[in-house]
């Protein structure tokens, strides 16, 4: 077998993927028509057209606007997990945003049950497992942020449909401008409830905000961190403490436009200083992604051989949200099916 296919088909862990991020461009004009929501154009190549995070952000709104009902989010996140699996995804912590569908009046426990729904079909078809993460939109900032979460606790108090899914919650969208401080109440919430916590910092920010998702915000999990390395000490304390990093190299290129090639991006720099740094694609199908190819290129592009990329993902397993004995099987998953599929030489 040649390295390309071997590292298509070795197992993936992602952590780092936004649910809306996935919407095949089918499905996004499909959504589109049945809603009554206006696209500029169908043409994905024309849609997504970006030049920074903001710009990216506003045509994720307009995707994520699609979504009117439980269905859509179903059909959404059933697709998410058979295009994932296509690649090797054997298992994901998938992000969703409903700032602006709550806002729009959706109630979060039809959103949920929608997810979870179309999760598991995906499941039973693939045999890959996903999680949620519900994420705060910082563009509606900290009371919205608190409402959320209020209403996460009381749908897992509930036993609602798909609640158990949930692990945790994040932070995403716009970071310049925004202060992490207005979501330290959400977060406090969630973390007395035994939600797990993560957040975007660091993709446009400098690592004081990285350093605010650790200490303000209490996330064991940081989304990016692209700028961590600026502060040595930050960086050697998070690899002391093994706070997992979900980096998206690709898409630091082509969504937030701070790298301008994959060969200058930090992700080796960030595991040779012992950051438990992982590969993730972020918005895939927004971004013409795949996991697959997140693998590929970072291998070429980094000059990593094949045990250097079988560790980067069996580490992904220490960084996911699973109790400790399912991260081991996990990790022994990858570890046996990298010793199988090793490639011919070189
Ligand atoms: N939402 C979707 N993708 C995002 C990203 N890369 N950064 C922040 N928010 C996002
Ligand atoms: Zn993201």
């Amino acid at each position: 077998m040649d390295l390309d296919t071997a590292l298509e088909r070795l197992p993936k862990v992602e952590l780092h993927c936004h649910v809306e991020g996935t919407m095949r461009p089918a499905t996004v004009v499909d959504l589109a028509r049945a809603n009554g929501v206006a696209l500029p154009t169908e043409d994905p190549t024309e849609l997504y057209r970006y030049s920074n995070l903001d710009t990216f952000l506003e045509v994720f709104w307009l995707v994520q606007s699609t979504l009117a009902d439980r269905g859509d989010w179903a059909r959404l996140a059933y697709e998410s997990v058979v295009d994932g699996a296509e690649h090797g995804l054997v298992y994901r912590e998938t992000f969703f945003t409903p700032a602006r569908h709550l806002d729009a009046g959706q109630d979060l426990r039809d959103i949920v049950a929608g997810l979870a729904e179309g999760l598991e079909a995906g499941e039973r078809e693939t045999g890959a497992r996903v999680a949620l993460i519900a994420d705060i939109d910082r563009a509606y900032g900290g009371a919205a942020g608190l409402e959320m979460v209020r209403r996460l606790v009381e749908l897992r108090r509930d036993d609602c449909s798909g609640a158990e899914r949930v692990l945790g919650v994040g932070l995403d969208s716009t970071e310049v401008g925004v202060d992490p401080t207005d979501f330290a109440e959400a977060f406090e919430l969630a973390g007395r409830q035994g939600l797990r916590r993560t957040s975007h910092q660091g993709e446009e920010t400098p690592p004081s905000f990285i350093a605010a998702g650790v200490d303000v915000l209490g996330c064991e999990r940081i989304d990016h961190g692209l700028s961590i390395l600026a502060d040595p000490e930050l960086t050697r304390r998070l690899a002391d403490e093994r706070v997992p990093l979900t980096v998206c190299p690709n898409s630091n290129i082509r969504i937030a436009n701070r790298v301008e090639r994959l060969e200058l991006h930090p992700f080796p720099a960030m595991r040779a200083a012992g950051l438990l740094a992982t590969l993730n694609t972020d918005d895939p199908a927004l971004t013409d992604l795949d996991l697959g190819y997140e693998y590929r290129s970072a291998q070429q592009a980094f000059g990593y051989t094949w045990d250097d990329m079988v560790t980067v993902a069996a580490d992904a397993a220490d960084a996911t949200w699973l109790d400790p004995s399912e991260q081991q099987a996990l990790r022994r998953r990858i570890l046996d099916e990298g010793d199988r599929l090793r490639p011919d030489a070189p």
